[in-house]
C-alpha cells in the first residue's frame, strides 16, 4: 500500500502522462510546450550563431499553427505556416522587398528561403551560406572568374555594387553609372585641369567593364600594358575605337594630328616604330591630367624611377621638356629646326 504522498505522485503523473498522450492524440502542440523556449523538443533551433529574433524569443507559433495532423510523428502536415511560407510570411513582421524598380527574380517570387533560413544560421542575417559564396548559390562562379579580376568581384563582394533584393537601379545596382564607381574610387583622381571628354560625361563604361574582360584593367579592348613595343594599329584598338586610326599612318601629315612640326607627324615619329614604338600612354593619362592634351606630368623611366614631363602649348605647335633634357618644340605654321 502506498502513502498518501506517494499516491499524490503517482495521481499527478499519471494525469500529466494522461494530458501529454492526449495532446499526442489531438495533435496539437502543447498549449503550454508552445509558449517554451523551441517548442520544448527543438533545442536544435536556436543553437546557432545567428538566431531569429522570434526563434529565440520561443515564438514558434508566430509562423507555425497546428494543422489538425498528428505531431510529431507526421511531422510534415502536423504544422502549417500561418502563411504560405513564401514572402507574406515574412511580410507579416517585414518591410516589403518586392516594391522597387528592379527585384531580384528570387524575392519576386517570394522564395526569401532561398538565401534566408528562418530559424537560424552561422551567418549574420541568417543567410544559407557567408555572403561571399550565397550568389554562386545560383549564378555560375566560372563567369565571375577573370586573369585580371576587379578587386570586389574576386573577394565575392557583390554586395559592394549590388542590392541582394530590390533597386530603383537596373541589375539592383545601388547606384548608378559613375556614382556606383564612386562609392569605392576616389572622385579627386578623376578630377583635374585636363579632362578626358568621355571620363568628364562619368562613361566609365566605355572603356571598362566592371565584371572584367580577357584584357588587363577590365577594359574592353586592347590598349598597351606596357610602355614601349612595335607599333601594331591592333595594340591600340581602345583608343581608335573612338579616334583616327590613321593618327600615326604616315610622316607627312597636314591633318591627321595637330601633335606636328609643319607636316611632320611627331605621332607617327613616336608611335610607328617597328622596335620600341612608344604607348599613348607614355605621354597621354587615360583620365586626367594637369596639363593640357592629358599630357602626363611624369612618365615611367627605368626601374621605378618616374620622368618628369613639363609641356606647354601654344596656339600653333608646343614645347617639351623631358627629365633633364633640352626643351624640344614643334610648330604647325612656322616648323623648327632640328625640333
Ligand atoms: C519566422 C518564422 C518562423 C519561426 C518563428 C519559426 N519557424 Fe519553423 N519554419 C519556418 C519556415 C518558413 C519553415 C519552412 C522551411 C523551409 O521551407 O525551408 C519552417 C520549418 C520548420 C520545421 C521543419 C523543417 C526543419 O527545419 O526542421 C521545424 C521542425 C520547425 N520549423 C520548427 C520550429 C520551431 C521549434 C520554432 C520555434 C523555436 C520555429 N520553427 C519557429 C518559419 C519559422
Ligand atoms: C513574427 C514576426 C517575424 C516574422 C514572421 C519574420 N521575422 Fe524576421 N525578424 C523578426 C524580428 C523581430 C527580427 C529582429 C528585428 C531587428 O533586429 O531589427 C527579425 C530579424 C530578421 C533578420 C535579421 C535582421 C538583422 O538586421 O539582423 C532577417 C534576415 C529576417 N528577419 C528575415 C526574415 C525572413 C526571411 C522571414 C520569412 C521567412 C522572416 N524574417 C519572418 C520578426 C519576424
Ligand atoms: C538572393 C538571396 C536573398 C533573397 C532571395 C532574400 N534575401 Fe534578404 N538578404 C540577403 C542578403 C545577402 C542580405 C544581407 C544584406 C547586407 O549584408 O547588406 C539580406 C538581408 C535581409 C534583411 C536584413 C537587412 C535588410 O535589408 O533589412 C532582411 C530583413 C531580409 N534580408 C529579408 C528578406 C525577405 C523578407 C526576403 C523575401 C521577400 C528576402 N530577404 C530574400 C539575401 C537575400
Ligand atoms: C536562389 C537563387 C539565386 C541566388 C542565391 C542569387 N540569385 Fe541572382 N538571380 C537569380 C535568378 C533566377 C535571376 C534571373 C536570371 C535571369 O533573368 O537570367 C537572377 C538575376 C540576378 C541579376 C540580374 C538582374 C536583372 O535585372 O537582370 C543580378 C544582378 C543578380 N541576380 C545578382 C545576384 C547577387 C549579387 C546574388 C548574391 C547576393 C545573387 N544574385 C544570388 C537567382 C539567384
Ligand atoms: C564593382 C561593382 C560590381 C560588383 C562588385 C559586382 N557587380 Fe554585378 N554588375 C555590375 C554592373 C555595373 C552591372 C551592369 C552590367 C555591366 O555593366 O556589366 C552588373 C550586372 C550583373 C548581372 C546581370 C548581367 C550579367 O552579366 O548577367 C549579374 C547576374 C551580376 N551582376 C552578378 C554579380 C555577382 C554574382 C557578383 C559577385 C560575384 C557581382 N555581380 C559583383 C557591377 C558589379
Ligand atoms: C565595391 C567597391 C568598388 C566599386 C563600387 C568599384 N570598384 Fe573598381 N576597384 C575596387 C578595388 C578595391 C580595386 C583595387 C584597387 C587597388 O588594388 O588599389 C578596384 C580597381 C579597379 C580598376 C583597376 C583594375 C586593375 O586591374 O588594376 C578599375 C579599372 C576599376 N576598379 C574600375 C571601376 C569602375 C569603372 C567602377 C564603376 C563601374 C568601379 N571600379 C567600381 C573597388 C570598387
Ligand atoms: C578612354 C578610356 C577610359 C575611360 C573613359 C576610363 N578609363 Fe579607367 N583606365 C583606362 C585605361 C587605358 C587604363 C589603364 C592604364 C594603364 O595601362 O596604366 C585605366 C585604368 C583605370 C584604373 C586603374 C589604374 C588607375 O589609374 O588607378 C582605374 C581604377 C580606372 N581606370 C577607373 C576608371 C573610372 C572610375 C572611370 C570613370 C570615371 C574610368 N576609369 C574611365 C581607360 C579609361
Ligand atoms: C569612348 C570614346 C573614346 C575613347 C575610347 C578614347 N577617347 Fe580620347 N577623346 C574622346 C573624345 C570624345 C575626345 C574629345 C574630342 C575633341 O575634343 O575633339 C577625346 C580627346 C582626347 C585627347 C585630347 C584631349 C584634349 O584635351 O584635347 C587625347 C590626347 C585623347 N583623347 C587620347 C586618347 C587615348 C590615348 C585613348 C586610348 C587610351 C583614348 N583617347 C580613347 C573619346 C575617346
Ligand atoms: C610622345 C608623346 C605622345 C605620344 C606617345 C602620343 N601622343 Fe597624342 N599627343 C601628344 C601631344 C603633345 C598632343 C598635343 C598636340 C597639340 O595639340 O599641339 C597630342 C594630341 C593627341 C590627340 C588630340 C588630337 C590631335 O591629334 O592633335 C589625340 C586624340 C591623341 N594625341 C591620341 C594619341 C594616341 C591614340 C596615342 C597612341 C597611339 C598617342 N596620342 C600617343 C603627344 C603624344
Amino acid at each position: 500500500m502506498k502513502s498518501l504522498p506517494q499516491k499524490i505522485i503517482f495521481f499527478a503523473l499519471a494525469t500529466l502522462m494522461g494530458s501529454a498522450a492526449v495532446v499526442l492524440l489531438l495533435n496539437e502542440c502543447p498549449a503550454e510546450a508552445a509558449g517554451k523556449e523551441n517548442c520544448g523538443c527543438h533545442p536544435h533551433k536556436a543553437e546557432k550563431t545567428f538566431i531569429h529574433q522570434p526563434v529565440k524569443d520561443g515564438d514558434c507559433n508566430l509562423c507555425h499553427k497546428p494543422s489538425g495532423e498528428k505531431h510529431p510523428k507526421v511531422k510534415a502536415e502536423a504544422f502549417l505556416l500561418t502563411d504560405s511560407g513564401k514572402g507574406g510570411l515574412c511580410a507579416e513582421c517585414h518591410e516589403r522587398k518586392d516594391t522597387k524598380k528592379y527585384v531580384h527574380s528570387p524575392v519576386a517570387a517570394g522564395d526569401c528561403t532561398d538565401c534566408h533560413d528562418p530559424h537560424q544560421s552561422e551567418n549574420k542575417y541568417q543567410l544559407k551560406e557567408s555572403a561571399s559564396e550565397l550568389c554562386y548559390q545560383c549564378h555560375d562562379k566560372n563567369k565571375f572568374v577573370r586573369t585580371f579580376p576587379h578587386k570586389p568581384i574576386a573577394e565575392g563582394k557583390c554586395l559592394g555594387c549590388h542590392d541582394p533584393h530590390q533597386s530603383d537601379h537596373k541589375y539592383m545596382l545601388k547606384e548608378e553609372g559613375v556614382n556606383l564607381c564612386m562609392t569605392c574610387h576616389d572622385k579627386s583622381e578623376f578630377s583635374g585641369k585636363s579632362i578626358h571628354s568621355p571620363v568628364a560625361s562619368g562613361s566609365c563604361d566605355s572603356c571598362h567593364a566592371t565584371h572584367g574582360t580577357g584584357i588587363h584593367h577590365l577594359l574592353k579592348q586592347v590598349a598597351p600594358a606596357e610602355m614601349y613595343q612595335s607599333f601594331n594599329k591592333e595594340n591600340f584598338a581602345l583608343c581608335f575605337a573612338c579616334h583616327s586610326d590613321t593618327l600615326a599612318d604616315s610622316w607627312r601629315t597636314d591633318l591627321e594630328t595637330n601633335f606636328r612640326n609643319g607636316m611632320y607627324n611627331l605621332h607617327y615619329l613616336h608611335v610607328n616604330k617597328s622596335h620600341k614604338g612608344r604607348s599613348c600612354k607614355v605621354c597621354h593619362d587615360p583620365h586626367v591630367a594637369a596639363q593640357p592634351r592629358l599630357i602626363s606630368d611624369k612618365v615611367a623611366g627605368f626601374g621605378r624611377w618616374r620622368i618628369p614631363i613639363r609641356y606647354t602649348k601654344t596656339d600653333v605647335g608646343g614645347t617639351c621638356v623631358v627629365g633633364c633634357h633640352k626643351p624640344k618644340s614643334y610648330d604647325r605654321i612656322n616648323p623648327i629646326e632640328n625640333p
